[in-house]
């Protein structure tokens, strides 16, 4: 029997069951991945709440877009993959599973020294630190403010900006600072006197934003610091995105991500595991769970201050 974490109802976590399912079998082009980590994101617990709306619930749906694992089948017509392959699989659709189905497209290859843990955490954070950078055109010499600087997004962020050559102010909670200050960035607490601290920060100004927090206090501080609205992009308030004039990325925007976007996320897979395998890219892992206490893990995600990246280990 496969083991997955499933909701029939919107709420709060509580709606998660864990429930056991007879084992799937590899469909003809797709693969059976014995899942080793899977990656909780925000929008997990978005789309279960109803947060962010989704088509309505016709059968048990199963959350998570980020898994890697071990693939136990192959279906007809699959080459150059087989059981045994250590693999991370982009966009999955279910990662909350023991047993997860694919398509051949979308595996990539896991380095070795790469863990678990670290390849299920690459991702969705990863891939949109990566494609939000390069729209947003960071590139040497820019001083980059990004608003949410310790979210897995944000951590994430921090690091391939400076490889890109920008100097990076980030906003956290002061308990999170030294670790931004390891990552390359000068942290700035959020909250009351924001704008006072960011313009101390960087006294010649910023070039580029990326919100990451979604909030009123951020975007309103962005608003006060950068006045081409084009050079603010936020993945997180995307129904307002318009209205205000700011860049969005996924995050509710009604306005789907282009091809060449979506293609820059896929590109993120790649240069983060051979980043992580060369030991020039790290993942903070937060804590991780066993697939039955997902609605745990949700909750502390769900908090808004989860401390670096939470998994399931099924
Ligand atoms: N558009 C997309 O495609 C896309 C993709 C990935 C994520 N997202 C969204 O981006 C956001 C961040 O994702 P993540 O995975 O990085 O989240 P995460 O790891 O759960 O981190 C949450 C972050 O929010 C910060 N935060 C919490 N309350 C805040 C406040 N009042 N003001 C400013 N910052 C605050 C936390 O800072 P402290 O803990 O330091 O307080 C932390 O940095 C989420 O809303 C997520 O849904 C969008």
């Amino acid at each position: 029997m496969a083991t997955q974490v499933q909701y029939a109802r919107l709420g709060g976590p509580e709606v998660l069951e864990v429930v056991d399912v007879p084992d799937p079998v590899a469909p003809a082009g797709g693969v059976v991945v014995a899942v080793r980590a899977a990656g909780i994101n925000p929008i997990d617990g978005k789309l279960r709440s109803g947060v962010r709306p989704s088509p309505p619930i016709t059968g048990p749906r199963v959350p998570g877009s980020d898994a890697a694992g071990v693939v136990v089948a192959t279906g007809d017509g699959v080459d150059g993959w087989h059981a045994g392959d250590e693999v991370v699989v982009r966009n999955a659709r279910g990662a909350y599973t023991t047993h997860l189905v694919a398509d051949a497209s979308q595996l990539v290859r896991k380095p070795g020294p790469v863990s678990w843990e670290q390849a299920a955490a690459i991702g969705v954070p990863v891939g949109t630190a990566h494609q939000a950078l390069i729209s947003l055109g960071v590139g040497p010499g820019t001083t980059l403010l990004i608003h949410g600087g310790s979210g897995s997004v944000g951590r994430a962020a921090i690091q391939l900006a400076r490889r890109l050559g920008a100097r990076v102010v980030a906003t956290a909670s002061p308990a999170n600072h030294e670790r931004l200050r390891e990552l390359g960035a000068h942290p700035v607490a959020y909250g009351p006197g924001l704008v006072d601290r960011l313009r101390a920060a960087a006294p010649g100004g910023y070039d580029r934003i990326l919100d990451a927090a979604g909030t009123d206090e951020a975007l309103e501080a962005s608003f006060e610091l950068v006045d081409d609205r084009h050079r603010i992009g936020t993945i997180v308030a995307g129904p307002r995105a318009a209205e205000l004039g700011i860049l969005a990325w996924g995050g509710g925007n009604p306005v789907p991500m282009t091809p060449a976007e979506l293609a820059l996320r896929d590109d993120a897979y790649p240069l983060a595991l051979d980043l992580i395998a060369a030991g020039e890219f790290e993942v903070d892992v937060a804590r991780t769970f066993p697939l039955r206490e997902a609605a745990e893990a949700a909750r502390l995600v769900e908090g808004g201050h989860p401390g670096g990246k939470v998994l399931l280990l099924p």
